[in-house]
């Protein structure tokens, strides 16, 4: 009689214990992000494959992404992602303005906006007396070794905004 007690035990906690497996695997997927949400939320980008003075467009959170491995020739600036001894100028691509997408214009080493004249140096800078107030915006980012997460507020792009350098996007 006790064994048949023992084992009526056993069964019902191997079913209790299933039960709360399950129902924990369940509430996970419920708190997780859907895949699709992950995927338009963060944007990792490897920055080891760009060539230099090549300008790359990511894409972001439906916006596009600038990503522009600077030469030696190309002057440098605090807004610019240093990796090991590279540079990189990584702005979202719409023009401060009214939002149009400027143009990668090597040979004038300038971002141009054709809506409207607007200019930007190859830091993101807006020129003086063109449509364009503010520089291009940084998007979000976090440098995981020379990947960079964007959608991830890491340090580097904390600091960028506590000393003014980027808007919050
Ligand atoms: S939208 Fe670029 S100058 Fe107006």
């Amino acid at each position: 009689m006790s064994t048949r007690r023992d084992f009526m035990g056993m069964a019902l906690g191997g079913f209790t214990a299933i039960g709360a497996i399950g129902g924990l695997y369940a509430a996970k997927r419920t708190w997780d992000p859907l895949p699709s949400v992950k995927a338009a939320g963060f944007t990792t980008i490897d920055l080891s494959e760009a060539k230099t003075g090549q300008m790359i467009t990511e894409k972001w959170r439906g916006k596009p992404i600038f990503v522009l491995k600077k030469s030696s020739e190309m002057e440098a600036h605090e807004r610019d992602i240093v990796i090991g001894d590279d540079r990189y100028h990584v702005s979202i691509g719409l023009c401060t303005h009214l939002g149009c997408i400027p143009a990668y214009k090597p040979e004038e080493k300038i971002f141009n906006c054709a809506c409207h004249g607007g200019k930007f140096d190859l830091s993101g800078i807006n020129l003086p007396g063109l449509p364009p107030s503010v520089p291009l915006d940084i998007p979000p980012f976090k440098l995981e070794g020379t990947k960079m997460v964007l959608g991830e507020q890491g340090e580097e792009y904390k600091q960028m905004l506590a000393d003014g350098l980027t808007r919050k996007a």
